[in-house]
């Protein structure tokens, strides 16, 4: 299995901070945002690692991370995604990249306190299909929430108004390859952005969805009190823990 992590984006939500950075370059507690995602993948034994990133400062990732020696990496994988396609667009520019091989993608604002061990043997016993991991959250409409029935999920919506359970599907998700075929199909969602949600709704669709309760606290980082929140819980608890 190979790791994307998605780094681009114009970080709108935290102006002026990300004014002449990227939002993955920030802080957190006492490391730049993206550490945190590098060492969830390598966590889970996923050490062939792609960046995709774009906007600001993209080449400051190089000068920060290089060929991943701090992390105990060979090799860094890096792209760069141009505009503000949305998560499912930056996902297209590793087609080649994943060569056939299933992905576990994680967004780089998303900061994890334990492990992801679990999930990604699961996911590798399934062969194939696709796999979300769910957090229950005091503020579901901020992010795409499923609906359950038992151990199915029916559907996803992105950012409901009235969402259907107090869970939110977090930003970190497991794909085959027809991922890439299934991103051909999609358009531009009312935020003018290809959306991760229709991605994983074309898997419910096909029955080939599973799901896992994230283990330990979760938090995204990208506007300014879950970025707050973020370094608050890394130095409470510390992050990635096995
Ligand atoms: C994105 C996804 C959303 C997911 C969230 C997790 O939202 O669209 O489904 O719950 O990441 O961080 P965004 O941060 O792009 O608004």
């Amino acid at each position: 299995m190979k790791g994307v992590i998605l780094a681009g984006g114009l970080g709108s939500r935290l102006h002026p901070l990300t004014k002449i950075t990227n939002k993955h370059l920030l802080p957190v507690h006492s490391e730049p945002m993206i550490y945190y995602p590098i060492k969830a993948l390598i966590n889970a034994g996923i050490e062939d690692i792609m960046i995709v990133t774009g906007g600001n400062s993209a080449g400051d990732f190089l000068r920060l991370l290089g060929n991943g020696k701090d992390f105990g990496l060979k090799h860094v994988n890096y792209t760069y995604q141009e505009g503000e396609g949305g998560i499912a667009d930056a996902l297209s520019l590793v087609e080649h990249f994943a060569d056939e091989e299933p992905i576990c993608v994680i967004l780089g604002d998303n900061l994890i306190e334990k492990n992801i061990r679990k999930a990604t043997d699961e996911y590798r016993a399934q062969g194939g299909g696709a796999k979300i991991m769910l957090k229950r959250v005091h503020d579901p409409e901020r992010f795409g929430v499923p609906e359950l029935d038992g151990d199915k999920v029916l559907n996803i919506e992105e950012k409901p108004k009235a969402p259907k359970s107090d869970f939110a599907v977090i930003g970190i998700y497991f794909y085959d390859n027809s991922v890439f075929d299934v991103i051909r199909t999609l358009v531009p969602s009312g935020r003018g952005e290809l959306e991760i949600t229709d991605v994983n709704n074309h898997y419910i669709r096909r029955g080939e969805m599973t799901w896992n309760e994230l283990d330990g606290w979760w938090t995204d980082a990208g506007t300014f009190e879950s970025l707050l929140r973020a370094s608050n819980l890394v130095a409470e608890t510390g992050a990635n823990n096995l």
